[in-house]
C-alpha cells in the first residue's frame, strides 16, 4: 500500500483525501489545525502549518524514517507549492522542483520568466516607493493593477483608476505582501479563464477550463473581487485552445515538467495573455468538484498518481462529457448577521452540488476586500452553462443573509 502525504486538511481537500483513500492509499494529513476537516478521513494525522516549510519538511522526515516510507507528497486546495517542492526535494519523491515551486510563489518572478520565455503577459513593473507607482501611472495612463508580488486570495489586489488614492493603493498593496514587495500591471480587458492543465512530459492537456465572472467590478472597486464562473466556456474552439495552450507553455517555462498547473489567463483584443500559473491543483471547488462535474475528468486522480511517480496518459484527461456547471457567491451587506433564509429549500434540490454560507448568525461583516471574505456559495449542475448559471443565480437570489448596521463604535 503506497502512503500518500497530503499537505493541508482545510474543508476544500476533503473530496481530494477521500479520492486517495478510494485508490487504496494510505494517507497522511498535515495541517496546523487539530480540527481540520480533512484529518477525519486521514490515516495518520500530523500538525504543521502548511505554510511553515521546514517544519512541515522536518515532520515528514521524522515520519518517513521512522513510522511509514512516504511515496508521494501534493497538496489540495491549498497555495502551498514550495511546502510540496521542499518535502519532495528531501525525501527524493516526484513532484515540481523547488526553484519552479519558488517562481509560483513570486508573481514578479514568474512574470520575468515569462518575458524570458516569450508568454505573453501584462506590462509590469515592481513599484518600489509610491513616487515610482506616481511616475508609472503618469507614464502608461490608467486603468492598471497593484498587487503584492506574494499574496494570494486577491489580498492586497487593486485596481488603478483615475481618482483613485495612489498613497493609499500603495500602503494598500503593499501591507498584504509579507515580503513587502509591491507591483503594477496592465489592466487586462477581456474575458478572463480558469485552466488547469496536466503537463505529462512532452504532452499535455488542459481539462480544466472555465469562464470567470467579473460582473461586480464597479460594485466593489478598487477591490477586483470575482462573482463566480461557469462552465463551459463561451469562446470558441479555437480560442479555448490558443489558451490551453498558453497555459501549458507558460506552465513548461515554470519548469512544470509532470504536473498540474493551474492558470488565470484573459483573452485580450491582442490574444490570450498569462495573469499568474500556480503549480498545483486549484481551490475554490475548481479541480475537486467543478472540472469532474463539467467534464467527467478525474483531475484530483491524475495528480495524485503524478505525485506518486506513476503513470497519467492523455486518454484519461479527455473530457467524457459536456455538461454546464455553475458557481456563484453571497455578497451580503456588510454588518451583523440576523438571518440566514432560505438555505433550507434547497435542501433536496437535485442540481445543487454543493451550498455553503461560510457565516452564523452573529458574525459581523466588513465590506469585500479579497476572495477569502465571499460569505458563502452554490455549486449547480445543468444540461447547459445557461441552465446551470440561472440555477445558481436562482439559488443567490433565494438565499438571504440579512444583515444589520453595525453601531459606528463596534469594530468590524
Ligand atoms: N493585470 C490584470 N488584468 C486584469 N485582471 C487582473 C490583473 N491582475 C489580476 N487581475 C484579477 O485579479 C485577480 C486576483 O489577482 P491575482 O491572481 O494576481 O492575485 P491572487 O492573490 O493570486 O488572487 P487569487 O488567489 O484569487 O488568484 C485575478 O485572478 C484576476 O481576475
Ligand atoms: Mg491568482
Amino acid at each position: 500500500m503506497k502512503t500518500l502525504w497530503i499537505v493541508s486538511g482545510g474543508v476544500e481537500a476533503v473530496p481530494g483525501i477521500r479520492r486517495a483513500k478510494e485508490m487504496g492509499l494510505y494517507v497522511v494529513v498535515s495541517d496546523m489545525d487539530p480540527d481540520a476537516p480533512g484529518f477525519e478521513d486521514a490515516d495518520d494525522r500530523v500538525i504543521a502549518s502548511t505554510y511553515d516549510v521546514p517544519a512541515t519538511v522536518e515532520a515528514a522526515l521524522r515520519y518517513h524514517r521512522t513510522i511509514r516510507r512516504i511515496d508521494g507528497v501534493m497538496c489540495i486546495a491549498a497555495d502551498v507549492p514550495l511546502t510540496v517542492a521542499s518535502v519532495a526535494d528531501a525525501l527524493g519523491l516526484p513532484g515540481i522542483s523547488v526553484e519552479t515551486a519558488l517562481l509560483a510563489s513570486d508573481k514578479l518572478a514568474m512574470k520575468e520568466r515569462f518575458v524570458r520565455c516569450g508568454i505573453p503577459v501584462p506590462w509590469f513593473s515592481p513599484v518600489d516607493t509610491v513616487e515610482h507607482l506616481k511616475e508609472v501611472v503618469a507614464q502608461r495612463g490608467f486603468p492598471l493593477v497593484i498587487k503584492p508580488v506574494d499574496s494570494r486570495g486577491a489580498r492586497g489586489v487593486l485596481r488603478l483608476d483615475p481618482g483613485i488614492d495612489l498613497e493609499w493603493a500603495w500602503c494598500h498593496a503593499l501591507g498584504h505582501s509579507p515580503t513587502g514587495r509591491v507591483m503594477v500591471e496592465e489592466y487586462l480587458d477581456g474575458q478572463q479563464v480558469s485552466t488547469e492543465s496536466v503537463i505529462i512530459g512532452e504532452t499535455a492537456c488542459t481539462p480544466g477550463f472555465g469562464d470567470r465572472n467579473y460582473e461586480y467590478l464597479d460594485r466593489f472597486a478598487p477591490y477586483i473581487i470575482e462573482n463566480g464562473g461557469q462552465q463551459p466556456t463561451v469562446l470558441s474552439g479555437e480560442d479555448k485552445d490558443a489558451i490551453s495552450r498558453l497555459a501549458e507553455d507558460a506552465a513548461r517555462a515554470m519548469g512544470i515538467e509532470r504536473g498540474v498547473a493551474k492558470g488565470d489567463m484573459v483573452l485580450t483584443e491582442e490574444g490570450p495573455k498569462v495573469i499568474e500559473v500556480a503549480a498545483r491543483l486549484s481551490g475554490g471547488w475548481f479541480s475537486t468538484d467543478q472540472i469532474p462535474l463539467a467534464t467527467g475528468v478525474d483531475l484530483v486522480g491524475a495528480a495524485i498518481k503524478l505525485a506518486l511517480g506513476e503513470d497519467v496518459t492523455p486518454q484519461e484527461l479527455l473530457p467524457r462529457y459536456t455538461r454546464g456547471v455553475a458557481i456563484r457567491y453571497f455578497f451580503p451587506e456588510p454588518g451583523r448577521v440576523v438571518e440566514i433564509k432560505n438555505m433550507e429549500r434547497f435542501a433536496d434540490t437535485p442540481w445543487v452540488h454543493r451550498l455553503v454560507s461560510f457565516v452564523r448568525r452573529g458574525d459581523v461583516l466588513g465590506a469585500v476586500t479579497n476572495h477569502t471574505q465571499r460569505a458563502g456559495f452554490v455549486i449547480t449542475v445543468g444540461d447547459t452553462r445557461d441552465e446551470a448559471v440561472s440555477r445558481a443565480v436562482e439559488v443567490v437570489d433565494t438565499v438571504r443573509i440579512e444583515t444589520v448596521p453595525v453601531g459606528g463604535t463596534e469594530p468590524i
